[in-house]
């Protein structure tokens, strides 16, 4: 006896039972039978719908709040919120209606959505935190596997911001987990340059960081109504770039980038005694004086026992639009200059990264929040940039880009 079956509607499968010799087994043999859908089946199809925001399951979120199958196939999920406001009511609305219309048997799909508790977000937020109620930076623990890189300058408007935002971009396309920090209290640019205009939203006392091109980016900025000026002083500025390490909700990132303010400020303390293991990326011009101060900006990092990782040279000539030479607007070997400098200061080898030339693309695509290393990443800027994003991305990789063959029993 065998069965051959074809889909039928609502969920009702035609089964035509057939004898051995594959002829029909006659007309009474012929019977419509109707496969009902199980709750199993429904919380399977449910634990593969993303929290848009959170990016995991909505079942290990604690999301799911019910599932009602009736006996004509309609299935009714309730679904907790983590706040009643939330953005993304509709896409989860819509997720879970299309992931449960898949299930054999359903034959409609009913959404109702809830709000969690005050006590299941403090739940929620432990879970995502991995048990730990305090706030720890978990970048600054000892088996974290994200490379920390603080871009540093001495000066502003060296194109600090613009080498964060293109070198996190062109990490990201290549297949990392990258995060980025905009810690210019004062100067904060990097969301418009990375086209990151979400806000993000807050689950107890953990912030969902909004992401762009594939970066998740936390700035002072989107906290600020409008682009209200911020006055603040050391504590404050400790205590915002604290939580912005500590209670935001990175989840495993290969590469963290913090955009520091210019110079030698309260900040870059704080950074070094919140991630002491944060490598220091300098970028300069060409130009002798700005070379003397980011010099100046780095040797920080001889008195904080931090490591430098590098000199990136920005805005090295201009390739000229009539003839093949450099304009060197901005003089030559600041870069190198700087290098040099920092090797003899801190007594281990500091390497010029790369040059990166002036470029309008890269200004256009700074104002226009797309990076010129994904627009354009061929131009002589864009290929700079993802050189030296190779070079940094590539040393080491946090588990997220490892497969490990066993499947971690707390997911978080
Ligand atoms: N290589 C470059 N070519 C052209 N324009 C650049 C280049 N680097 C930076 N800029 C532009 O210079 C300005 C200052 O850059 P920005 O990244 O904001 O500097 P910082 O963060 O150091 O203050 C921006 O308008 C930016 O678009
Ligand atoms: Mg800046």
């Amino acid at each position: 006896m065998s069965y051959s079956r074809r889909n039928g509607q609502n969920g009702r499968r035609d089964v035509t039972q057939t004898t051995a010799e594959g002829l029909p087994a006659g007309p009474s043999a012929r019977r419509t039978i109707v496969l009902m859908a199980t709750e199993d089946a429904v919380r399977e199809a449910l634990a593969t719908v993303n929290d848009p925001e959170i990016n995991r399951p909505i079942t290990e979120l604690g999301m799911v709040k019910s599932v009602e199958i009736g006996e004509d196939g309609a299935v009714a999920v309730t679904v907790y919120l983590t706040v009643s406001g939330c953005p993304m009511r509709e896409t989860i609305t819509q997720r879970v209606t299309e992931a449960v219309s898949r299930v054999d048997g359903v034959t409609r799909v009913d959404v109702t959505l809830d709000v969690m508790s005050d006590e299941q977000r403090k739940e929620l937020a432990n879970a995502l935190r991995g048990g730990q109620a305090e706030r720890e930076v978990p970048f600054a623990k000892p088996g974290s596997l994200t490379r920390v890189y603080a871009v540093a300058s001495g000066k502003g408007g060296v194109g600090k911001s613009s080498v964060t935002v293109n070198l996190a971009a062109a990490m990201a396309a290549d297949g990392l987990k990258v995060g980025v920090v905009d810690a210019d209290i004062y100067g904060h640019s990097v969301p418009r340059m990375l086209g990151a205009d979400g806000r993000p939203t807050q689950v107890e006392n953990m912030i969902m960081p909004p992401s762009a091109n594939g970066v998740k980016v936390i700035s002072i900025g989107m906290f600020t109504p409008g682009n209200a000026p911020v006055v603040w002083r050391g504590p404050m500025l400790h205590r915002a770039l604290q939580q912005f390490l500590a209670d935001v909700y990175w989840g495993d990132l290969d590469v963290l980038l913090l955009d520091l303010p210019p110079g030698t400020g309260d900040i870059a303390i704080s950074v070094a005694q919140l991630v002491p293991n944060a490598e220091i990326l300098v970028v300069t011009t060409p130009q002798q004086a700005a070379a003397e101060v980011a010099e100046r900006a780095g040797s920080i990092a001889v008195q904080t026992h931090q490591k430098i990782v590098g000199v990136v040279e920005n805005m090295s000539g201009l390739p000229c639009p009539h003839c093949d030479e450099m304009v060197d607007v901005f003089g030559t070997g600041g870069g190198q200059m700087v290098a040099d400098g920092l090797t003899r200061t801190t007594g281990a080898t500091v390497p010029v990264l790369g040059s990166i030339p002036i470029d309008v693309r890269l200004r256009e695509g700074g104002d226009e929040g797309k990076p010129v290393v994904l627009t354009d990443p061929d131009s002589p800027a864009g290929s700079a940039l993802r050189s030296i994003a190779g070079k940094l991305g590539g040393r080491q990789r946090g588990l997220s880009g490892l497969s490990l063959g066993l499947t971690p029993k707390n997911k978080f």
